[in-house]
């Protein structure tokens, strides 16, 4: 098996892009990450695109053979795959572009994802999300995900004590830290009030609980570690890549306030790379709603099980706190674009260790992503560092 690098990154403003069409985001931010590795199209061996439900939000499908055809490569004939596992297909998309070049079945590829959701309106955002749960014994009897992540919350108070106020904290730091980031969806701080005292979505959790509805796209471009130096200085090396499915539906969970997925992802990740999880300096996990954070952290193995509430109130997970998380603002703040997230987690923390973060630089040579689909139906966990 080889090692991989990653050599060029582009990511677009997330948001409501009324602007832009489903395929001019893939190909703005794909353009961004070959300009970064200084290629063209005609050396690209591969591309993989994460999209979760481009069918419904635009009826659009077939999107891998569109994006490469609108990237005016349909007479190269490159082989282009659209990678699905709902709210984690960027993170599978990664994975899969990681394996191919590992493997020596292809030299040069692009990973992106992409997903254009504004297009309907929000109550039909909610229902094609919820498709991504089990349709039979969860969202045919009215669950959305916000319902499920609640569901998750009041039994993490219950079971550990977690405060309403730690939850709420998440979205607070997160809000903070996309003050920083000029392409997060919400460039506003928010305080704890706001978030307690707006509008419930599914008790307890409100509007500021919960990631958004975005527009957006990602892309890296990836290569042999032997060969990154043809195309920069400064590569970073995918040190770790873990995958893990578990139950689809919440109910059948052993314990809903863990998600074994994550778990079991980091765990292959963490021996690939041959690290602990405190060697890792920064992390941008899957925030879809605020306590989902505090999961991750735990799972994650940054602190002990029921610890995490405690974790965000003293400030540890703050951009100079002792394990930064979601310095880009998160899925809360800077926005969702299902497809796009995992890579543009893998965009954000490769700029982190490029030191190329601005006001919002942490101090780190090792980083994490983490991406989950649905409520934990699938995760996906990579290990990136500055070290070959
Ligand atoms: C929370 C949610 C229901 C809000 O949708 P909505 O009620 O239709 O909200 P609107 O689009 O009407 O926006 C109302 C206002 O709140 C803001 N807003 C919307 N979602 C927001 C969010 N998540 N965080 C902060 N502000 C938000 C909008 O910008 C708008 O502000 P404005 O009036 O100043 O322009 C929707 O964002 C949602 O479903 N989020 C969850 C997405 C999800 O489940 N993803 C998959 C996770 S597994």
């Amino acid at each position: 098996m080889r090692d991989v690098a990653i050599v060029g990154v582009g990511c677009t403003e997330f948001g409501e892009m009324w602007d832009s069409s489903f395929r001019s985001l893939f190909i703005e931010a794909g353009v961004q990450a070959l300009s970064d590795a200084d290629i063209k199209g005609k050396h690209i061996d591969e591309i993989y695109i994460g999209n979760m439900s481009a069918g419904r939000f635009i009826a659009q499908e077939h999107v891998a053979a569109l994006i490469s055809d609108y990237s005016g490569m349909s007479e190269l004939h490159v082989p282009a795959t659209r990678v699905e596992a709902a709210c984690a297909s960027g993170g599978l998309a990664l994975r899969q572009g990681y394996m191919a070049v590992a493997s020596g079945i292809s030299d040069t590829v692009v990973v992106g994802g992409v997903e254009k959701m504004t297009d309907v309106v929000s109550n039909q955002s909610i229902e094609i999300l919820a498709a991504a749960s089990d349709r039979e014994w969860e969202a045919f009897y009215g669950a959305t995900f916000p319902g499920l992540y609640a569901m998750i919350a009041n039994r993490h108070i219950h079971e550990y004590g977690t405060k309403r106020e730690q939850i709420a904290q998440v979205a607070v730091k997160n809000h903070y830290n996309a003050t920083m980031n000029p392409k997060a969806q919400f460039q506003r701080a928010i305080s704890i009030e706001k978030v307690l005292n707006a509008t419930k979505v599914a008790d307890p959790l409100t509007l500021f609980d919960s990631s958004p509805i975005t527009d957006g796209a990602a892309a890296l471009v990836l290569v042999p570690a032997e060969k990154a130096h043809q195309y920069t200085d400064t590569p970073v090396y995918i040190k770790g890549s873990g995958q893990a499915s578990d139950t689809i539906s919440l109910h059948d969970r052993r314990d809903i306030c863990t998600i074994e997925a994550t778990v079991e992802a980091a765990k292959t990740a963490y021996k690939m790379a041959g690290i602990q999880p405190s060697d890792v300096d920064v992390a941008e996990v899957h925030d879809c709603f605020t306590i989902a954070e505090i999961l991750a952290t735990e799972d994650l193995g940054f602190c002990e099980k029921g610890e995490g509430g405690k974790l965000i109130e003293e400030g540890k997970t703050e951009l100079d706190g002792d394990i930064p998380i979601n310095p880009s603002g998160g899925l809360k703040a800077c926005g969702h674009p299902v497809g796009a997230t995992g890579i543009k987690q893998a965009v954000e923390i490769t700029t982190q260790l490029l030191g190329e973060a601005g006001d919002r630089q942490v101090d780190c040579e090792t980083g994490l992503c983490h991406n989950v689909g649905g409520s934990g139906g699938t995760a996906t966990v990579h290990i990136l560092s500055r070290e070959a």
